[in-house]
């Protein structure tokens, strides 16, 4: 049995931080999903240039192997914009379903998973021991996702941001498949006016009393 940590939420909500922090504090393993669909998005770009169709991306979707993904250059702001264009295609979200889930079979000798991404909650493990749903306002997003471009070299103004985060969160929040919503039993965080330690105590002591109440039934 593996204790199950789904959070959710929109981009620069702060939930890869979290995921990240929760993963290394209880020592379950990680699993950030969005790297899929832009793993999946960079092939498409790479074989078949910006005008794939969306037969190409269910081809790629059916040999997709996470292993053969080149995580440094995920992070572009093209990269996050074409994984939420190919993210709306049902078929590729009903393939990738497998790889998700086979996560937590894979751990299942380990004391815990953490997975992050928009729907993990709602479709990939509805039945988690415990949900998170992080957010925070576009400006702050915005401004956390210029440090991430900065960091990486990727020169982009503010504005610009603001207007890559409203297209996606409409996207990803519009889609007739596992849009992104809130899960109703999930633990509602906003990061707007907290520091990833303050958000990270937050979350923990919720964690720490599931999990208590776990290992009491799983003994
Ligand atoms: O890190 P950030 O929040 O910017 O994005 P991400 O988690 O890497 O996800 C990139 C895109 O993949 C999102 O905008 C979604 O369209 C899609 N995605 C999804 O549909 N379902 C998931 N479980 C994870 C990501």
């Amino acid at each position: 049995m593996t204790f199950v940590v789904a959070i959710d939420g929109p981009a620069g909500s702060g939930k890869g931080t979290l995921a990240i922090g929760i993963s290394k504090k209880f020592n379950f393993s990680y699993f950030d999903t969005g790297s899929l669909y832009r793993g999946l998005a960079l092939q498409a770009l790479d074989v078949h240039g910006e005008n794939f169709t969306k037969n190409d991306v269910i081809t790629l979707a059916r040999n997709f192997s996470i292993n053969s993904i080149d995580q440094e250059s995920l992070r572009s702001s093209k990269i996050g914009k074409y994984s939420s264009i190919i993210a709306s295609i049902p078929e590729v979200r009903s393939i990738l379903i497998k790889i998700q889930r086979g996560f937590k079979e894979e751990n299942l000798y380990q004391k815990g998973i953490v997975v992050d991404g928009r729907d993990i909650g709602t479709v990939i493990f509805p039945n988690a021991n415990i949900k998170f749903f992080v957010s925070a306002s576009i400006e702050e997003r915005a401004k956390r996702r210029l440090i991430d471009f900065s960091e990486r070299n990727e020169i982009i103004s503010y504005n610009e941001v603001i207007k890559q985060l409203q297209k996606r969160d409409q996207r990803d929040k519009e889609r007739s498949v596992a849009p992104l919503v809130a899960a109703e039993d999930a633990h509602l965080v906003d990061t707007t006016c907290i520091n990833k330690e303050e958000a990270l105590k937050i979350v923990s002591s919720l964690i720490i009393v599931e999990l208590d109440d776990y290992m009491k039934i799983n003994k």
